[in-house]
């Protein structure tokens, strides 16, 4: 059993544009019952024969036409002279120029009365070519980067001038861009348009993957079509045997002896039935039955044929098809869209605004980006790329222009409807993209279906605005789906809830006192401050959240601060837990007595004069009583007679009380010849110690209950 792999091309045949003119080519014979075409339709012999015999005759100028003549544009259109030169004969037109040419008719009109230059890089003398001189004040054509770096060097004047470069639309990727990258180097006001048709960039990228991994490789199509030779030469880069032929009677079975594997393309101009019968026969000759793919041979893909025991009952389908008419073919050939209809198709090019979709159809399919998906910031160019297979809704068939508009996130809406209805039933979380603001609240892009969520679910305090939430990605849950109404409802706040819940569990299982949680500041009331420490609040008190006195939580927290808390202690059954957030490491006794003892001396600030003595900072957050009777060696009638507000002194640590934490301090000591120390009087502590620094005064020599500053 004799055994050859043959790998047809996708995007092999007819381009929609092509496909479209020799649909309204065959339309206007049978409506005319006969017409004319200026030049031939396109490049296929064949197709021209069957197209002549129908009564579409070809000319090769309007002065052949006949005054009233109907006469077909073919799809490489032409320059508004010659529509003036045809209406001056009164015949109809039959406007078949491709959609994609009359696109960069329309550029080049526009920039030449701007003022730009017009430079293509195509094939000099091609018809598509000669059509768009027609549409600018004259065009420079270049054909290749070598051209083009002479033509820069012959005119230094395009460093400064406003010029547009545009491409024939079958030009070769390649040649394109090393054209542009010289232009770019030397034109400072250059705008470059690549205007390579998308069915045209696929299809030779396309060829040159299969001609890589081919032994042989087919290249279908007429000689005198650029598109078709530019193919050929594509694939002579890649694969050592190319074969160029028009039909299957040019197919020498000869040729492809020895190969195991076959690779096929055609041009644009090339119809379905003439691949059919080259693949037929290279089956025929391998003694092969032919897997039949309906109605699109393209389909026919990394195909294996095999010797059969009988002639299988495709092989019959298909003689019956080689038999049927040219209009039947052709019509078998064209697919009929309607709207609401699901399409797939080949990315043929991404542009800023729409996406470009081969459809192989006589309409050149379009996306318009809003129409892709409502996910804000999306960069198409990151999701999908030109020779991806893209499915999409037909929003809208415009036959007269020959387009289609398509819609992906309209089908995207009703495959994944099917997962909104699971999601309600089954509460799960669902992820979305706020897309809009409304009254009543925001709408949710969920996997481009619309869910509104009401304000009241949005998880923002209420009276907050709605806009904050607008393009940020949010977890949800189905609360409503309204099938026939398509409606659904759901709730950002049921998430926040059930996660918040599940956290509070988590919490409660593992707390455990001493244990440090990052936590998020709440808010602030005047005797603390809440923090989340995951699903719960603990209140962290205000004599514990700072060492140094206090009257606020305000002057140590803002309500959404992360800190770091400790749990100090927790009731399970109330709910209450008791946090800590001043640092133990950081307590300012143990860094006093850690340094200091009785006798040391100290360099201290003096912070506060009161009547019966003088507070001094010795290190932060401890401070010391200076009594009156030990601010000097004499007697003074007040602290400030000797002292003042943030002066420092040395001062000689005369007690330390480490159950009450007070210090005593004293500079009459450091002096010489100290006078006699006055009465002690009676004691009484300044401020208890939870409320603030540690305040101390001279146990020795404590001050009169009266003078004693208030609580
Ligand atoms: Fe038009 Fe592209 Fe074909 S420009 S004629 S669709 S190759």
């Amino acid at each position: 059993m004799s055994q050859v792999e043959i790998e047809l091309a996708k995007t092999a045949g007819f381009c929609f544009g092509v496909r479209r003119a020799v649909k309204m080519a065959g339309e206007a014979a049978r409506q005319y019952g006969g017409c004319a075409c200026l030049g031939p339709l396109i490049h296929n012999n064949d197709v021209v024969r069957r197209l002549e015999e129908q009564g579409v005759r070809t000319v090769k100028s309007v002065s052949q036409l006949v005054p009233g003549e109907p006469v077909i544009i073919r799809s490489h259109g032409v320059g508004p002279e010659v529509y003036r030169q045809i209406q001056a004969l009164g015949c109809p037109v039959i406007d078949a120029t491709c959609p994609e040419v009359a696109r960069i008719h329309a550029l080049v009109e526009e920039k030449s009365r701007q003022g730009r230059a017009i430079v293509v890089i195509g094939q000099r003398g091609h018809p598509e070519i000669e059509a768009l001189a027609g549409w600018c004040d004259g065009c420079t054509v270049l054909e290749n980067p070598e051209e083009t770096e002479k033509w820069l060097r012959e005119h230094p004047e395009t460093a400064e001038i406003p010029l547009t470069v545009v491409s024939q639309t079958t030009g070769e990727q390649k040649n394109f861009e090393n054209s542009v990258k010289l232009i770019k180097k030397q034109c400072t006001n250059g705008e470059i348009f690549d205007t390579i048709c998308g069915t045209t960039s696929s299809r030779q990228r396309e060829a040159r993957e299969i001609a890589s991994r081919s032994d042989v490789m087919i290249v279908i199509g007429g000689r005198h079509s650029a598109n078709t030779a530019k193919l050929a030469q594509v694939c002579a880069g890649e694969c050592d045997r190319v074969l160029l032929i028009e039909n299957a009677r040019e197919l020498d079975p000869a040729e492809l002896a020895g190969a195991k594997t076959v690779g096929v393309t055609a041009g644009a101009s090339t119809p379905e039935w003439i691949i059919k019968e080259v693949n037929r026969k290279m089956c025929d000759e391998n003694k092969t039955v032919e897997t039949v793919e309906e109605n699109n041979a393209a389909e026919a893909v990394n195909e294996t044929v095999e010797t059969p025991a009988e002639p299988a009952a495709e092989t019959k389908t298909e003689a019956t098809e080689a038999e049927a008419s040219f209009e039947e073919l052709l019509e078998r050939s064209i697919k009929t869209l309607h709207t609401g209809e699901k399409v797939r198709g080949v990315i043929a090019s991404i542009t800023p605004t729409e996406i470009s979709v081969d459809l192989g159809t006589k309409q050149s399919g379009y996306i318009p980006l809003s129409e892709f998906t409502d996910e804000p910031g999306v960069n198409v160019a990151d999701i999908i790329k030109a020779g991806d297979e893209i499915e999409a809704y037909v929003m809208r068939v415009n036959d007269v222009e020959g387009t289609v508009m398509l819609s992906k996130k309209r089908l995207d809406s009703v495959k994944n409807w099917d997962s909104i209805v699971d999601a309600r039933a089954s509460h799960a979380v669902v992820e979305g993209t706020v897309v809009e603001e409304n009254k009543g609240g925001v709408v949710v892009n969920v996997k481009g279906v619309r869910v509104f969520v009401p304000a009241s679910q949005s998880g923002l305090p209420k009276d907050a605005p709605m806009t904050e939430l607008l393009k940020r990605k949010v977890k949800l849950m189905i609360r409503e789906v309204n099938q026939p109404r398509k409606r659904v409802v759901g709730s950002i706040r049921d998430v926040t809830v059930s996660e918040r819940r599940a956290k509070a569990e988590a919490t409660w299982n593992e707390i455990e006192v001493g244990k440090r949680y990052h936590g998020v500041v709440k808010s602030l009331t005047s005797y603390g401050a809440f923090v989340d420490i995951g699903g719960v609040d603990g209140m962290v008190h205000v004599s514990e959240l700072s060492w140094k006195r206090i009257h606020q939580p305000s002057e140590v927290l803002s309500v959404g601060d992360e800190i770091d808390v400790y749990v100090i202690s927790f009731d399970k059954e109330t709910k209450k837990i008791s946090l800590g957030y001043k640092d133990p490491n950081e307590n300012p006794w143990v860094k006093f007595t850690s340094t200091y003892s009785v006798g040391s001396v100290a360099s201290v600030r003096i912070v506060k004069l009161m009547t019966f003595g003088a507070f001094a900072e010795i290190v932060p957050g401890v401070d010391g009583l200076i009594h009156i009777s030990q601010i000097a060696d004499r007697r003074i009638g007040k602290p400030e007679d000797v002292l003042s507000e943030g002066q420092i002194v040395d001062a000689k640590i005369t007690n330390i009380d480490n159950e009450n934490k007070k210090v005593s301090l004293s500079i009459r000591a450091l002096s010489e010849h100290p006078a006699p120390a006055p009465e002690p009087k009676a004691v009484k502590p300044v401020e208890d110690e939870d409320d603030g620094p540690v305040v101390v005064y001279d146990t020795e020599n404590p001050p009169a209950p009266e003078d004693l500053p208030e609580e």
